[in-house]
């Protein structure tokens, strides 16, 4: 486990209107890499850069998103077994992460961290880190939770391919209603009660959400085709979905 005591941020400079945060940006491999983005992963590479450059600390946790289940079906199609379709789809989204690392900062950044404790590590050292899957039977929306409360984080960010939470999956229903605010009480319970119905449990994994409504992680969900939300975002703009 790592001291969060070593994860003390320096106040900004006085122009700065905001203060420096520890961050976690989940990007969905829905939204980077299906099919994979380049101009997309570059503007993402650029506002990581930016944002660390002005004294935040960024972790990422990148999706595997379709090349993963391509692998998955690969993999399944094989009978391999279930543990070893997910050590696959890990794999991928390993190599997505190691993509958005390399355009980060070059080649020393090929190692992606496999653990949460050693992305904690790359975190202290470096300010930034960029990571995918971490074990079997999660979902990187876990791995996210997961490192967001290893390191204290002020902030989680879901980049997904929707503008928020709505009130139902406004891919099938034109009437859903995107929500500006929720709370952890609220969308556990919309999750439950939607656990049958396509679409819906993908928001946000319910074992992430057990552990940030746990830690009392603030928690926004906004459209990660348009990387600009994130960076609105910390600065407290009103975007997206906001769960706290
Ligand atoms: P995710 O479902 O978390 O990513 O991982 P995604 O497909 O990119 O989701 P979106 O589009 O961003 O929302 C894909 C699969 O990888 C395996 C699981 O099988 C998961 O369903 N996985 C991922 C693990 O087994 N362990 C991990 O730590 C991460």
């Amino acid at each position: 486990m790592v001291d969060n005591l070593f994860f003390r941020l320096e106040p900004l400079s006085k122009n700065n209107v905001v203060a420096a945060m520890r961050v976690v940006i989940r990007i969905g491999g829905s939204v980077a890499a299906s099919p994979p983005n380049p101009e997309l992963i570059r503007r993402y590479a650029e506002l990581i850069t930016d944002l660390r450059d002005k004294g935040h600390e960024i972790a990422v946790v990148v999706g595997g998103g379709k090349p993963a289940r391509d692998f998955i079906k690969l993999a399944q199609e094989l009978g391999l077994s279930e543990r070893e379709q997910d050590e696959i789809a890990i794999s991928v989204s390993r190599l997505l992460a190691q993509t958005l690392a390399m355009k980060i900062g070059g080649y020393e950044w090929k190692n992606i961290p496999t653990s949460i404790d050693e992305a904690a590590k790359t975190l202290r050292e470096r300010s930034i880190v960029v990571m995918g899957g971490v074990k079997p039977g999660m979902t990187t929306d876990t791995v996210a939770a997961l490192l967001a409360s290893e390191i204290g984080a002020e902030l989680i960010i879901k980049a997904s391919d929707q503008e928020g939470i709505y009130t139902r999956d406004p891919r099938k229903y034109p009437d859903a209603e995107k929500l500006d605010e929720t709370s952890f009480d609220e969308l556990e319970k919309m999750l439950a009660e939607n656990k049958h119905k396509a679409g819906i449990h993908q928001i946000i994994d319910p074992e992430a959400l057990r552990i940030l409504k746990e830690k009392r992680i603030k928690t926004i969900v906004v459209n990660g085709f348009k990387p600009e939300n994130i960076l609105l975002a910390i600065n407290g703009v009103k975007i997206g979905t906001v769960i706290r």
